[in-house]
């Protein structure tokens, strides 16, 4: 951790402001077996028709909080130098027309897009419909799945890099650290992952980030890093920043930046 982020209070300062449950319609509070329950739902719902479609009550809380947000996401993250400097660092590694997978693909802004333009074909997930339409419509040279990335298949080695930014701050530890073995094993030997995240060690945090409630779980930032080695990568340079997002009421959040190979085949889970 640098210094920066060790004179940083325990917070995330953009992301959950405050523990706070959502109230629900009825104004019921909600509760983790309750939003674990509407998880199970939603999944079965991605199962039948392939997009889970959600509601304020019901369906991924990750697709609640970004069908909400939509391109306010984009406006008030996408100028972060360090990500576009990661991507710098991805494009100079790759062989053209590489084939690049982006978890929770957001906008398409910066990610898809920089890497479309470059000439790499590039799959991009996510889990909000409206995330994956708006992504669609800027990025039309790029795919878009709308999906939870924990439920989709993909073929091992099937892919030159792996892109995970900011995506996986609203799933558990134990899924934290099954989709980091699992993105690992679609890469071809030698294939590159890059990895950004908010790194703070909490643990079903609730909170408010752009107005949405949040429960946010991740980890210090070295233990991403021991994440990541344990899933079979190797760290090739990493970044520690603090990045305010263009709006009127933010604050400093740190960011960490991960820049990986992997050598070999990943062990299993
Ligand atoms: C914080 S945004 C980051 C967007 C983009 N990666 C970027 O850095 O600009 C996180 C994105 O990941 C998506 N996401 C979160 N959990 C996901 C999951 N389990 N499967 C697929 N997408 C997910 C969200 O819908 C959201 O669009």
């Amino acid at each position: 951790m640098n210094d920066q982020q060790s004179r940083h209070p325990p917070t995330l300062p953009c992301r959950p402001a405050s523990p706070q449950a959502g109230p629900t319609r009825r104004g019921e509070r909600r509760t983790v077996v309750g939003v674990r329950r509407e998880w199970h739902d939603a999944r079965h719902r991605y199962a039948e028709t392939g997009c889970v479609l959600v509601d304020e009550n019901r369906g991924s809380p990750a697709a609640a909080v970004f069908d909400a947000l939509g391109s306010d996401y984009e406006e008030a993250f996408a100028a972060s130098e360090a990500h576009r400097a990661s991507l710098a660092w991805l494009l100079e590694r790759l062989p053209p027309a590489a084939r690049v997978l982006d978890v929770g693909s957001g906008t398409g802004r910066p990610t898809a897009a920089t890497l479309s333009a470059a000439g790499h074909r590039v799959l991009g997930v996510d889990v909000s419909p409206v995330m994956v339409e708006i992504a669609s419509r800027q990025v039309p040279d790029a795919e878009f799945r709308c999906g939870d990335i924990r439920d989709m298949p993909f073929e091992d080695g099937s892919f030159d890099a792996v892109c995970l930014y900011f995506a996986l701050l609203q799933m558990s530890r134990a899924e934290q650290s099954g989709l980091l073995h699992r993105l690992v094993r679609v890469l071809r030997p030698g294939g590159l992952f890059v990895l950004a995240t908010v790194p703070l060690d909490v643990e079903d945090f609730d909170g408010v980030f752009m107005g949405q409630s949040v429960r946010v779980t991740s980890f210090a930032a070295q233990d991403v890093v021991g994440l990541v080695r344990v899933a079979g990568l190797t760290v090739l340079s990493e970044r520690s920043v603090l990045f305010t997002p263009a709006r009127p009421d933010a604050t400093p959040e740190p960011q960490l930046f991960l820049h990986c190979r992997c050598e070999a085949t990943a062990p299993a889970d």
